[in-house]
């Protein structure tokens, strides 16, 4: 039984170490976070994030080992994001999780970061375990800054694609409405906090396809409506009505998400839900998601924060999951900008 994998993930902006063992228990996950650094250019900047990475991650890794008070010689596999992500960034993850493989005689597993994704709501860790009869099969939303998709998960390791959205990911279409009305770069968390203080039927945003028979969706339509509206408005006009701004923008978004959950569950009549990903993250998406499954009786599980934004720990339990069934990958493996199509079943990867 393998009892401890180091694991790496270094896909976008974050830089995350972590070392999980059995049944998805983290014992340490240690992140450093490049917001400032990309905040000045309203985006994530790639060389930037790579170049951070390269600074942050080898003292992550001894962080990591401390915190789980564990030494090189307990590490039977590193498992490392190899894919999809920017390709710069994935490098250095995977040259120093090769380099560790090669070093210390022990196997290296390439993840994909939406797997990690997708097996979060199963990591636990001294404060947190997730419900005791929770297991496959569910109906997976991920939602993040670059994904929106929703997928059937019938056991680990088989992911098969329901529906995803045809434009913006939602945290992109967040992030881009903060940066609108001046609240600067990533502006999924600030709308989140706003809102609270805010009217969600001040603004009559569109809810595209919502009562279309697909799983498909669709976000365009509402970053321009609101994109509209804000040009109309003068700045006095928008900093009074900010938060109802905010309000009825993540109104919108949050109905899309949990109309098409509750349309894939109903298709697929599983029992079980999973929301993850960096927006699963949003109060009003967590309680309205919550209170659609009460009312259909299925079992939701959103992670706690920590493991909905990007962290290593998913990307360790999934390398867990392959490196116990005796899958390795060999040291010429190179880093993806997009998923292997033998990673997910049906259109929309
Ligand atoms: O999964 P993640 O950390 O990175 C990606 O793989 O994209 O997701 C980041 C995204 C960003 O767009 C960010 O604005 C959004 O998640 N986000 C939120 C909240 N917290 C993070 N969006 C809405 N409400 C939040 N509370
Ligand atoms: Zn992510």
């Amino acid at each position: 039984m393998i009892t401890h994998v180091l694991a790496i993930e270094t896909s976008c902006d974050d830089t995350s170490v972590a070392i999980v063992g059995p049944q998805g228990f983290v014992r340490a996950v240690v992140s450093m976070n490049q917001d400032k650094a990309h905040a000045p250019f309203g985006g994530i900047v790639p060389e930037i994030a790579g170049r951070n990475h390269t600074e942050f991650l080898l003292p992550l890794i001894d962080r990591a080992l401390q915190e789980a008070q564990v030494s090189w010689d307990d590490i039977q596999g590193v498992a490392v994001t190899n894919r999809p992500g920017l390709v710069g960034s994935l490098i250095v993850g995977l040259v120093t999780a090769k380099s560790i493989a090669q070093a210390r005689q022990i196997p290296v597993i390439g993840v994909n970061h939406l797997e990690g994704h997708l097996l979060a709501p199963f990591l636990r860790d001294a404060s947190y375990a997730p419900p005791e009869d929770f297991d496959f099969p569910y109906v997976g939303l991920a939602v993040s800054g670059g994904h929106t998709t929703l997928y059937h998960v019938p056991r680990w390791g088989r992911y098969e694609v329901l529906g995803a959205t045809l434009d913006d990911a939602a945290g992109e279409a967040f992030d881009k409405f903060a940066k609108s009305i001046g609240l600067g770069w990533p502006g999924g968390a600030k709308v989140d906090q706003l809102a609270k203080a805010g009217d969600p039927k001040k603004y009559d945003f569109p809810r595209s396809m919502i009562h279309e028979d697909h799983l498909q969706m669709s976000f365009s339509g509402l970053k321009s409506s609101a994109q509209r509206k804000i040009e109309g408005m003068t700045s006095a006009e928008i900093a009074e009505n900010r938060s109802h701004l905010c309000a009825s923008f993540q109104e919108a978004i949050v109905d899309v998400l949990v109309d098409r959950l509750s349309k894939a569950q109903k298709l697929l009549k599983l029992k079980k839900a999973v929301i993850t990903g960096g927006v699963s993250a949003n109060s009003r998406l967590r309680e309205c998601g919550l209170q659609w499954a009460q009312k259909a009786g299925v079992q939701l599980v959103i992670p706690p924060l920590r493991y909905c934004t990007d962290n290593a720990a998913m990307i360790g339990y999934a390398g867990w999951l392959r490196l116990q069934a005796g899958e390795k990958d060999s040291l010429s493996l190179g880093p993806s900008p997009s998923s292997y199509s033998s990673d997910f079943i049906g259109e929309n990867r």
